[in-house]
């Protein structure tokens, strides 16, 4: 069934929401749930033979799942969380890679009714136990390394957590360990559950994205999402059944849950899942071999690729594709083209945020420009606006400034903060969602990206809060104050660095610099970790007293850059921070 699309040319194309809801299945009683949508559906209307996923293991294991195994394993996932007593609206959190088991986790919470919360395996011990307070999570379900190294210990201080539920290298059985379960064990032994009756409004999934103070915020989105999945998949990468998708995103980054696990489902072809982390010639493997048509990946991955050279590419120049897109940050013109020199089809950036839930402005083929974010996607009205006070201006001069403002009347967009309404309805003025964004539109109606209005570093397409890094170096006794900024990087964008000023006692050195590096990078994890660390002897300070930001951030500028060699960068695809 077509998109309920009015409007002969991309910028005047209206999309009624509303009609568009028709393209879901639903559940008897008016019923919704994402599970449904993406899996059983199809077996319901004769699709269950088709194969929904092909994963790739690190060795290359291969292992399909058609709709209708999918369909069973995760009913049987359903019952395993339901048998422990997880109701309607419970937190799952995750820490799993790119194997069965996430999908097994995501559509198995959604089919028993319950909030899947993936989270960064590349976390420290800290920044994941404040996720999983905020989220009051539940049950989780983990690697036994990763529960190993950065939960076990913590245990007694998540009274929430009342289930842990591990997964053994490569899907094997984990050994035994206090609270814990065996994951595949109880799946294997469940009946399938019937799906719980949730609807569009029902709390579907929660992804953690940082903030410039405070507490990371829990950014809630509904079974009502799903129609945005299953829109945009249609609108940006054109799904039908007939392609092979594949999403290279970390689990704990939103992308991967609407991009990887949603949208292709929901659009009934079949995704490529591959458990490994970057390396450009298994990567250009993948595309050759599994005949990808359409992939979607990061301006960090595709700079990476860029670096291995001409030659490599050359060996693979064979491929599938038709579309290949791009998400997390500015794409510029140089990768767009060298998309279409070593792959064949050039990289059409896309923009959205976690909030935003789904692809909100995007280059389609055929209406591009190199180097723009793309125009919104039809039934998504966007605007660069003043914001002043609880007014909003919106400025209609092409080429001006401001912040981008999107229409609060998206599927996808979020619905709350976890525990934290007055953050969430900050983002709000006149009904239109305030996105933090500073973006211009051009005479063509194309958004170009200027930066971010607030203190947030984006590295390697990760959204870090400078706030979160500072909070954690405070706990060594070295560190009087501290202020983090982001430094540019040629292959991540930016790097975190820290700025730090001593107590008394404490001398600047390599030994103390390597300390901190060490401390933080075993609190906070590979993922937020600062790079660097430079002493100074007093923090630069407002007038108020506020530590001066622009000040910071010029001395990291005069700072040499780093090239860091490719093997140490946080890429998105990395799981691991071992
Ligand atoms: O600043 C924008 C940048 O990434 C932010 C969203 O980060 P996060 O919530 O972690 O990402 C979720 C999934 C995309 C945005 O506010 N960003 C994202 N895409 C682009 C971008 N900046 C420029 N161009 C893009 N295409």
């Amino acid at each position: 069934m077509a998109l309920p699309i009015t409007g002969t040319t991309v910028k005047q194309q209206h999309l009624d929401w509303a009609a568009a809801g028709s393209l879901l299945a639903g559940l008897p009683g008016g019923a919704l749930n994402l599970g449904h949508e993406a899996v059983d559906r199809h077996v319901a209307e004769g699709r269950g033979e088709r194969v929904a996923l092909t994963f790739l293991g690190r060795r290359y294991e291969r292992k399909t799942l058609t709709y209708a195994q999918l369909a069973d394993a995760t009913s049987r996932a359903a019952q395993v969380l339901l048998d422990l007593g997880v109701q309607p609206g419970d937190t799952v959190a995750v820490l799993l890679g790119r194997t069965s088991e996430l999908y097994l986790a995501a559509l198995g919470s959604w089919k028993a009714g319950a909030v899947f919360c993936p989270l960064f395996g590349a976390f420290g011990p800290g920044p994941l136990k404040s996720r999983l307070e905020l989220a009051r999570a539940k049950v989780l379900i983990a690697t036994e390394p990763l529960y190993q190294r950065k939960i076990a210990a913590l245990r007694g201080s998540l009274p929430d957590l009342q289930h842990v539920l591990l997964v053994g290298e490569d899907g094997a059985a984990p050994a035994p360990h206090d609270g814990c379960a065996d994951f595949n064990a109880l799946v294997a032994a469940a009946q399938p559950a019937s799906i719980v009756e949730t609807n569009a409004q029902s709390p579907a999934f929660v992804h953690f994205t940082s903030g410039t103070t405070g507490t990371p915020k829990g950014a809630l989105h509904n079974h009502g999402a799903v129609l945005s999945h299953l829109v945009t998949g249609r609108q940006v990468f054109d799904l039908t059944a007939a392609d092979v998708y594949w999403c290279t995103a970390d689990p704990g980054w939103i992308t991967n849950t609407a991009y990887a696990l949603v949208s292709p489902l929901v659009n009934g072809c079949m995704s490529v899942v591959d458990e490994a982390e970057f390396d450009p010639r298994r990567w250009y493997g993948v595309l050759k071999d599994e005949k990808v048509t359409v992939w979607y990946t990061t301006p960090t991955n595709i700079r990476m690729m860029m670096r291995y050279g001409a030659a490599l590419a050359r060996i693979y120049r064979e491929n599938s594709l038709r579309l290949a897109a791009s998400v997390g940050e500015p794409l510029n013109p140089e990768a767009v083209a060298w998309g279409d020199k070593a792959l064949g089809a050039p990289f059409l950036d896309t923009w959205w945020q976690t909030e935003t839930g789904a692809i909100a402005i995007a280059n389609l083929p055929g209406h591009a420009k190199p180097g723009s974010m793309g125009l919104p996607l039809p039934g998504v009205e966007a605007a660069v606006v003043n914001r002043n006070l609880s007014k909003i201006e919106v400025l209609t001069e092409i080429d001006a400034v401001g912040e981008l403002a999107l229409k609060a009347d998206l599927p996808s967009l979020f619905t709350a903060y976890v525990g934290d309404a007055n953050r969430y309805q900050a983002s709000f003025c006149e009904g239109w969602y305030l996105t933090g964004d500073l973006v211009r539109r051009d005479a063509d109606g194309f958004f170009w990206f200027v930066g971010r209005s607030d203190d947030m570093i984006k590295s390697a397409g990760h959204t870090i809060g400078p706030f979160e890094i500072e909070c954690t170096l405070m706990d060594h006794p070295a560190v009087a104050e501290i202020g983090v900024v982001g430094r540019p990087d040629l292959l991540l964008r930016e790097v975190p660095v820290a700025f730090v000023s001593l107590n008394p006692g404490f001398e600047p050195g390599e030994a103390l610099r390597l300390e901190l590096l060490y401390f933080a990078r075993q609190e906070l994890g590979s993922a937020l970790a600062p790079r660097e660390i430079l002493f100074v002897e007093a923090m630069p300070k407002t007038t108020t007293g506020k530590i001066l930001r622009r000040a910071l951030k010029a001395k990291a500028l005069a700072e040499p850059e780093e090239d860091q060699p490719v093997t140490l960068a946080v890429a998105p695809g990395r799981f691991d921070d071992e």
